[in-house]
């Protein structure tokens, strides 16, 4: 029999130093009106030297387990969505059971760019949902500002870096009567469309060199427009998509909570969808993008604001690198 796979609780850590748009005004030609503009960015976290991803993503999912009142051995599977794992291998998600002391979990990162968190709910989800496992933690980690090219004003200013987690419980459907949880995904993806957005070199294709660093080819490589042009589209066909998948009218969602890459690119989204702008929460505004953390982050802050409660009815929606773009539709549990 399947399980049903609920959000027992959430956590979050961003690094203390903001680093704002005036600052990148000392050191690039732009300006904090032309970024606010056209990305709806003011501020971003950085990390502090030699901060490493599986160092913001433990203090998270310390927060998150501390929270649940779990102990980290209780968890049997940890999933990390990033593309700025501490190390190519082993996996950001091994350096985090081992900092977090587990030794009974598995655990592995998810490369999807933005989409990362999405993928990474459901691999967990049906994991728990097939009774494998009856506590996961869900991780979206990045510490973005390492590929950002801080000399290119095309995308060193959009991003920031941070981490947020869940903590999936699988219950019996009979101790679920309320109908919590995560119910359905829609999830895609469009490889022929990977050269848009990527990280050309550290690779195999690619191993570091002395050119390779000279070419600034470790860094995020990217066509703004195209970019911005398929997330609209693809989130937008992600949102109807799930909604017709659980028979669910767009009026009766409560929060929409898409990935945070440009307040433009959910405002156009939201507009398409013509559902309220106060159900679809943003905070690009303070921490600009952090790629697989930016759902988990959102999660949190509504929940701890006591804005996301018990019984709302949720659609996660994203777009990113790969193309790779999905949803979730979940009702919300009772979190700690
Ligand atoms: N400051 C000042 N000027 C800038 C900056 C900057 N930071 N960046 C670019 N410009 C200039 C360009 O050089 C160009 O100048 P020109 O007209 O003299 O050639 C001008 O601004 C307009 O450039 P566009 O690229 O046309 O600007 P656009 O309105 O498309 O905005 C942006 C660029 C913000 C990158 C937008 O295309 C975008 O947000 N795209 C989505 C990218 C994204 O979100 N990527 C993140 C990863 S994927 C994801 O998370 C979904």
């Amino acid at each position: 029999m399947f399980k049903d796979v609920i959000v027992r609780s959430s956590g979050r850590y961003f690094p203390e130093r903001v680093f704002t748009n005036k600052e990148y005004e000392a050191i690039l030609d732009t300006s904090d009106e032309w970024i606010v503009e056209r990305t709806g960015i003011k501020e971003r976290r950085l990390a502090a030297p030699g901060e490493t991803v599986s160092d913001m993503a433990l203090k998270a999912s310390l927060q998150c387990l501390e929270r649940a009142g779990l102990e980290p051995d209780d968890v049997e599977l940890i999933i990390v969505g990033t593309v700025t794992p501490d190390t190519i291998f082993p996996a950001t998600a091994n350096w985090l059971q081992g900092k977090l002391g587990n030794t009974r979990a598995w655990s592995f990162d998810l490369n999807a760019g933005c989409s990362g968190y999405v993928y990474s709910l459901n691999t967990a989800y049906n994991m728990l949902r097939n009774g494998q496992h009856r506590y996961a933690l869900v991780v979206g980690a990045e510490k973005m500002t390492a590929l950002s090219d801080m000399t290119n004003r095309d995308h060193c200013v959009l991003f920031g870096d941070g981490a947020a987690c869940l903590l999936l419980e699988a219950v019996d459907p009979a101790e679920n009567p309320q109908g919590w949880g995560i119910k359905d995904f829609y999830l895609q993806s469009d490889g022929s469309l990977g050269n848009i957005l990527m990280q050309t070199a550290g690779g195999s294709s690619h191993p570091s060199t002395y050119r390779t660093v000279r070419n600034h080819q470790h860094f995020v490589e990217m066509q703004g427009q195209p970019v911005f042009k398929n997330a609209v589209r693809r989130m937008y066909q992600a949102v109807i998509q799930v909604l017709e998948q659980v028979n669910v009218p767009p009026e009766e969602i409560d929060w929409f909570v898409g990935h945070q890459a440009n307040a433009r690119i959910i405002s156009a989204t939201q507009r398409r969808l013509g559902v309220p702008e106060e159900k679809v929460y943003m905070n690009v505004q303070r921490y600009g993008n952090t790629t697989a953390a930016t759902i988990p982050c959102c999660l949190d802050e509504l929940a701890t604001e006591g804005k996301l409660v018990a019984g709302h009815k949720v659609v996660l929606f994203t777009f990113g690198t790969g193309f790779t773009w999905g949803s979730t539709y979940l009702v919300w549990g009772e979190t700690k």
